[in-house]
């Protein structure tokens, strides 16, 4: 799997997404340790507050099949569906992912018309609060 065949299945995702408040649709493709993809489109609300981000429809999604472990996320996204610029993930996003992510070795691929911009997500969520912090 590489970075843009990832980054192709996010940008499917975001077909799906339900969007009608923010014109903003995003699409996330999360990739398993095991090859696995689980695709995930933000799902609004008219209480917009219960608004689902991609990224975690994606995760819920695995996390309820029984995956665990996780290489990398792709996400596409824009206002009004214009992708030429990268969607980064929101911070509720970020904190979820790092439940169940290895900051330093998950990679966040911000996909845009042209490419994609990749980081580690201990670059976008540096000195993180995880399981490890917390007694289980
Ligand atoms: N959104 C996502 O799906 N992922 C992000 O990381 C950023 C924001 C969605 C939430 C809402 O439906 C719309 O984009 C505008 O905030």
């Amino acid at each position: 799997m590489t970075g843009a065949e990832l980054v192709a299945y996010a940008r499917e995702a975001m077909l799906n997404a339900y969007a009608p408040y923010s014109h903003h649709p995003v699409g996330a493709a999360l990739l398993s340790a095991t090859g696995d993809i689980y695709l995930g489109c933000n799902v609004e609300n008219a209480a917009y507050g219960c608004t689902c981000c991609a990224e975690r429809t994606a995760l819920f999604k695995a996390i309820s099949e029984g995956e665990r472990e996780f290489s990398a996320i792709a996400i596409v996204g824009g206002i009004d569906g214009n992708t030429e610029k990268p969607c980064a993930p929101c911070g509720v996003c970020r904190q979820v992912l790092r439940e169940f992510c290895d900051p330093d070795a998950f990679l966040i691929l911000l996909g845009y018309d042209d490419g994609y911009d990749e980081y580690t997500l201990s670059e976008l969520l540096p000195e993180s609060f995880g399981p490890d912090n917390v007694r289980r």
